[in-house]
């Protein structure tokens, strides 16, 4: 693992993803410039010391990737796993796409959703195309392009954020360390199409995972992907994160990723409380979304475009949320906060 030759694969790699994502936005923001000028974003110029700032924080985040995985928290294979085909394939299905979301940017249209689904079923919340995208989370044209756009967004950093909360996960499972790993329940809330369950099957071979979502077309994609990978097949559940199908104390470890940024105030201390009660005494809670305005104030003029570029209804709301006060209120002990590159990662544990 320590092959110098191995390291620099990895390093350019990500700098491929980089170029390649940035490569897209750029050329995206010149077409709709050209083509939709009157749907343009109006966002705001990112001065080179904070490009250097971003580049430095995301060198840091890649370093702490390899890092972890030659420790042995996660096999090195996890920071080669994307599916470069399928993406190549499903990339012109992104672009033909493209004109749709303008459209839909340009005209406010953020409850274009598809007309078969039962809008009785959803949090009011929910019903809204997040990110300008088709048919918001509520379809599988949706579910399938998911994991590309995110990786375009974030320049090939999604996974290496995800990653982040393996560490602390399998630390706060030591609590459980006298029982047989068969026995302990990891559930991931908002688990879309399952990368992060993914991440986590390679750092915890043999523990039961459960991932919840509301929406049933990520899960079917989320099925597609975790038949693919070894280990006992997740188990998946529709519902809402606020008031989840699970018993009390039924769970030693809960992730939830890049979830509470698209939810309202009160519906993100819902989501903490149930991951509250879900919890065995002991259990750890692992809860990873974007940096906010007090921890990287540097990066105030990134969080400003991204809710300038992309429909994001409570992202204003949730950087100045506190949320080590919600853990707090919950019940919560042992609370942690640490930032790698755009994303925070919160760990509490449920006392004894
Ligand atoms: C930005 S995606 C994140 C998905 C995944 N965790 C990841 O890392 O890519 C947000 C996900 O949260 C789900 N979601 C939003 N509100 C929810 C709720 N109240 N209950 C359950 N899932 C919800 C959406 O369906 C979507 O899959």
């Amino acid at each position: 693992m320590a092959d110098p030759l191995t390291k620099l694969a990895y390093q350019t790699l990500q700098q491929g993803k980089g170029v390649l994502g940035l490569v897209h936005k750029e050329a995206s923001t010149r077409l709709m410039n050209l083509v939709a000028p009157e749907g343009a974003p109006k966002t705001l110029p990112v001065s080179p010391e904070v490009l250097r700032q971003l580049r430095h924080a995301m060198d840091a985040l890649h370093e702490r990737d390899w890092e972890e995985a030659e420790r042995g928290t996660y096999p090195a294979s996890l920071l080669f796993d994307a599916p470069w085909l399928d993406w190549a394939a499903r990339y012109p299905l992104v672009w033909l796409d493209t004109p749709r979301t303008w459209m839909r940017r340009s005209q406010r249209q953020v409850r274009d959703l598809p007309r078969n689904i039962d809008p009785s079923n959803y949090p009011d919340y929910y019903l809204q195309n997040f990110h300008h995208q088709t048919d918001g989370y509520l379809s599988d044209h949706s579910a399938s392009l998911y994991d590309l756009q995110v990786e375009i967004l974030f320049n090939g950093t999604a996974d290496p954020m995800r990653r982040r909360i393996l560490a602390p996960l399998v630390r706060g499972l030591k609590a459980f360390a006298n029982r047989p790993a068969a026995q302990i329940r990891v559930l991931d809330v908002a688990t879309g199409t399952g990368r992060t369950l993914r991440q986590i099957r390679g750092a915890l071979p043999s523990v039961q995972l459960v991932g919840l979502d509301l929406s049933t077309a990520y899960l079917r994609q989320a099925n597609q992907w975790l038949s693919q990978i070894p280990g006992e097949l997740p188990q998946l559940v529709q519902g809402n994160a606020e008031t989840m199908p699970f018993a009390n104390g039924s769970v030693q470890g809960i992730t939830c990723v890049f979830l509470f940024h698209e939810l309202p105030a009160e519906a993100r201390q819902h989501v903490i409380n149930d991951c509250y009660r879900l919890l065995e005494p002991g259990g750890v809670l692992l809860l990873a979304d974007s940096v906010q305005l007090a921890d990287s104030p540097q990066f105030q003029v990134v969080m400003d475009n991204f809710r300038r570029f992309f429909h994001e209804p409570y992202y204003r709301d949730y950087i100045s949320d506190d949320i080590d006060a919600r853990l707090a209120a919950a019940g919560f002990i042992a609370i942690a906060a640490e930032s790698h590159f755009m994303t925070r990662v919160w760990s509490a544990r449920k006392p004894l």
